[in-house]
């Protein structure tokens, strides 16, 4: 759960609570941990018995166990004015289950009477979508990992290989520059596969003549980056992909050209690359949004119904697919939202056809 790994800064306590009371006399909050079982010690690792020590590696000043939670929240909601619990959401349709602190709410609110709760929904994503310069360091981390192993593939890719070897080269590329893991299920599509989306699969031999398209992203301290780059298998552009991915490049500069405090990812940002591609003729082939919040999540949380304000970083990712040529190209940056623009914080990636030619001809040395 993001939202909590955002306020206690906890990769692995499942089980977990923090009660944020702002009105409370003696305490403002508390955080609530599972009871240490000897048995499933044995299983997952000694977890520590309550104590300074827990305290102080919390960086909380009260940690309790999960079992008191009950008791304290219904003496903190007798003790608010308005005797409200505020729940933080996420919304979800009536499919899905009850998320947990909304069942901890109603079952509070059911044993006392008058009592009540609030919805305060947008409340996180606002929050989470505006990173501090600590936050933008990890990501600016993620995202320079992810350049590392994007120009691995641009040199090491070669026509006989896999598109499941040229993955391994870019996965391995994370962990051998401090990533632990992949933000999302990585995409590497060659020739056809490259106008598929979300392509899974990953067994195709690739072929000089054919580009291959990887839309990958390290994750450092949770932080993801998404960047997608798509370049030729046999390190030189033919004439009709140069011309198609420079239809893209000049779609993702006009939509990079509206980012700004104030600008809307719809009207605005996505609006700007559709027409690009739209003037080029290449309507019927650019069929998904352009913009995404980046942060803890790869589709982080943010209020996209709002204007943008500086601090926030979104995806600019037009593409062009078209199914009967066999073409797919997308070309994905992260960009944040300054006081007076942007910043493109995956910039320095190889993007331009020269930039990509260049690198891939070191790797053919
Ligand atoms: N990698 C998923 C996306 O680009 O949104
Ligand atoms: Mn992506
Ligand atoms: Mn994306």
């Amino acid at each position: 759960n993001m939202d909590f790994y955002y306020l206690a800064g906890l990769e692995y306590e499942e089980g977990a609570a923090l009660l944020l009371a702002p009105e409370q006399p003696y305490w403002n909050e508390i955080l609530f941990l599972k009871a240490v079982d000897p048995e499933v010690n044995r299983w997952d690792g000694e977890r520590d018995m309550l104590g300074r020590a827990v305290e102080l590696g919390s960086g909380f000043a009260s940690v309790r166990r999960m079992n008191d939670l009950a008791s304290v929240l219904a003496g903190a909601v007798l003790r608010a004015k308005d005797r409200k619990m505020i729940f933080l959401g996420p919304v979800v349709g009536y499919t899905h289950k009850i998320p947990k602190a909304l069942d901890v709410c109603q079952k509070v609110t059911a044993r006392i009477p008058g009592s009540g709760i609030r919805l305060e929904h947008t409340l996180l994503p606002r929050l989470r979508q505006v990173h501090d310069a600590a936050e933008l360091d990890l990501m600016q981390r993620a995202i320079d990992i992810t350049g590392i192993a994007l120009e691995s593939a641009m040199r090491d890719v070669r026509a006989g290989m896999t598109e499941y070897e040229l993955k391994r080269v870019i996965e391995n590329g994370f962990r051998e520059n401090g990533a632990r893991r992949p933000a999302f299920s990585s995409i590497v599509g060659s020739g056809p596969n490259g106008a598929v989306l979300h392509y899974r699969d990953d067994r195709r031999p690739m072929n000089d003549g054919e580009l291959v398209l990887c839309d990958v992203g390290a994750a450092f301290e949770q932080y993801a980056a998404d960047v997608t780059r798509t370049f030729p298998v046999s390190g030189k552009f033919t004439p009709r992909q140069r011309e198609v991915y420079e239809v893209v490049l000049r779609a993702q500069q006009a939509g990079m050209d509206q980012c700004k405090p104030g600008a809307r990812m719809r009207e605005d940002i996505h609006l700007a690359a559709r027409q690009v591609i739209e003037d080029a003729g290449y309507t019927d082939y650019f069929f998904h949004g352009t913009s995404h919040f980046l942060g803890l999540e790869v589709h982080d949380v943010g209020v996209a119904d709002e204007p943008l304000v500086a601090g926030t970083v979104i995806t600019v990712e037009p593409g062009i697919y078209i199914a009967d040529e066999k073409l797919g190209i997308r070309i994905e940056d992260d960009v944040l939202i300054t006081e007076t623009g942007y910043k493109v914080l995956s910039g320095h990636i190889p993007r331009t056809v020269r930039e990509i030619e260049a690198i891939m001809a070191e790797g053919r040395k």
